[in-house]
């Protein structure tokens, strides 16, 4: 039964959207029917997803023609061969430009399948729901959409902003605890950019997200939410602000390429990367020890790595950092901390110091 929902938007003109946020919402078939255009549908999850949730979703659109799509479960299946299964599956389906894709799952298949959106057909309408916390509070919002490279994470993709965002909270009853901490990195992440509030309170509520305190969950995702719908809203193709979102990232996407993608966790990767980050911060004086220890006992707080793994050399990271989006015109731009809870977009860092910090962590 459904109970309390908070609703956001995302403010794009007329790609605005809602972000539909509460328990139970995918026991309410009258949330989607207004974002179905056409009579058709189909869903992509994967085969973890799919027989927890499907049926939900099925309920939910019993008036459509619904196709289900499933996908083989991990990060190493973000590439283009799943892109292929997708486009396959749609055509042999026959859907057409007015069927509408429901992306089930989290931010892999959020990910793929709203590329798959984004190019089926040049294109077609999606709804992301969310299944992880991760997804809920980041990749289901702001309409990035793309694949893996063996090269690379990300990078091959498109901007194309979904028509909602629907998180049923219920869902992460069935969240391992890994997943949970990995999708906490990136509600830190959030404290850390601009609202050091947000940190306080985290520090406070930790025990409790960690148990799923369904209150302080609802609380955590709702205002990371609000965090993430501000910034797309100003920069929704990052030529900006967009981009300190990536806090931790290029040293977290680093890590996940060169460990072989899945064996590190997304969120894990970013935990150990916003260390980092806070370290070259500090070593360019402009935080100090006790504010990177205090990024430290948070990230350990919800059972997160704070250092990177032992098994990529430095040259190896640099390498890896060489292949970022924010390297623009052959500069590497970082997002770094120009004071504890506010974070930067910066090429004016010291590469000596960048070097001191990789080869001292790795
Ligand atoms: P994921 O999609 O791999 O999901 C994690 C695991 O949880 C998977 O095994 C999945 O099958 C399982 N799962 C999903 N929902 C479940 C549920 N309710 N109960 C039980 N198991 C469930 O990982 P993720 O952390 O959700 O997403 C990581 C991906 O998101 C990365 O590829 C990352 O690059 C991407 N990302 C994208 C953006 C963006 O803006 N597009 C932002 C952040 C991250
Ligand atoms: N997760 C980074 C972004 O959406 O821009």
């Amino acid at each position: 039964m459904k109970t309390v929902m908070k609703t956001l938007h995302v403010d794009l003109g007329t790609r605005s959207y809602p972000i539909y946020i509460g328990r139970g919402l995918l026991n309410d078939p009258e949330l989607i029917d207004p974002f179905i255009k056409g009579k058709t549908a189909v869903t992509v999850t994967n085969t973890t997803v799919a027989p927890l949730y499907l049926d939900k979703v099925h309920q939910l659109i019993p008036e459509i023609t619904n196709t289900d799509i499933l996908l083989p479960d991990g990060e190493k299946y973000k590439t283009f061969e799943t892109l292929g299964q997708i486009y396959t599956e749609m055509l042999e389906a026959r859907c057409d430009r007015k069927t509408t894709l429901l992306a089930l799952g989290g931010g892999v298949v959020g990910d793929v399948a709203g590329y798959a959106a984004a190019s089926y057909q040049r294109g077609i309408n999606f709804i992301q729901i969310p299944t992880t916390l991760l997804s809920m509070v980041d990749s289901s919002v702001g309409g990035k959409t793309g694949v893996n490279h063996p090269l690379g994470k990300n990078m091959v993709g498109a901007f194309h902003q979904p028509q909602c965002v629907i998180i049923d909270t219920e869902t992460l009853n069935t969240l391992d605890d890994r997943q949970l901490s990995a999708g906490i990195a990136e509600i830190i992440k959030y404290g850390y950019i601009n609202d050091l509030d947000f940190i306080d309170w985290l520090d406070e509520n930790m025990d409790k997200l960690l148990k799923r305190d369904p209150e302080a969950l609802a609380y955590a995702i709702h205002r990371s939410c609000q965090h993430k719908a501000d910034i797309v809203a100003a920069d929704e193709k990052e030529t900006g602000q967009r981009a300190l979102l990536n806090l931790g990232h290029t040293f977290g996407h680093a890590i996940e390429t060169g460990m072989g993608y899945g064996v590190w966790l997304h969120g894990e990767a970013i935990s150990a990367g916003m260390v980092m980050a806070a370290e070259l911060s500090k070593e360019h004086g402009w935080i100090d020890e006790a504010d990177v220890n205090s990024i430290r006992e948070l990230l350990k707080k919800a059972n997160l790595p704070i250092e990177p793994p032992k098994e990529i050399l430095a040259e190896q990271f640099n390498d890896l950092m060489s292949i970022d989006k924010k390297v623009q015109d052959g500069v590497l731009h970082l997002v770094l901390m120009n004071s504890l809870g506010e974070s930067i977009i910066s090429n004016d860092f010291d590469p000596d110091l960048l070097q001191k910090v990789l080869s001292r962590a790795v």
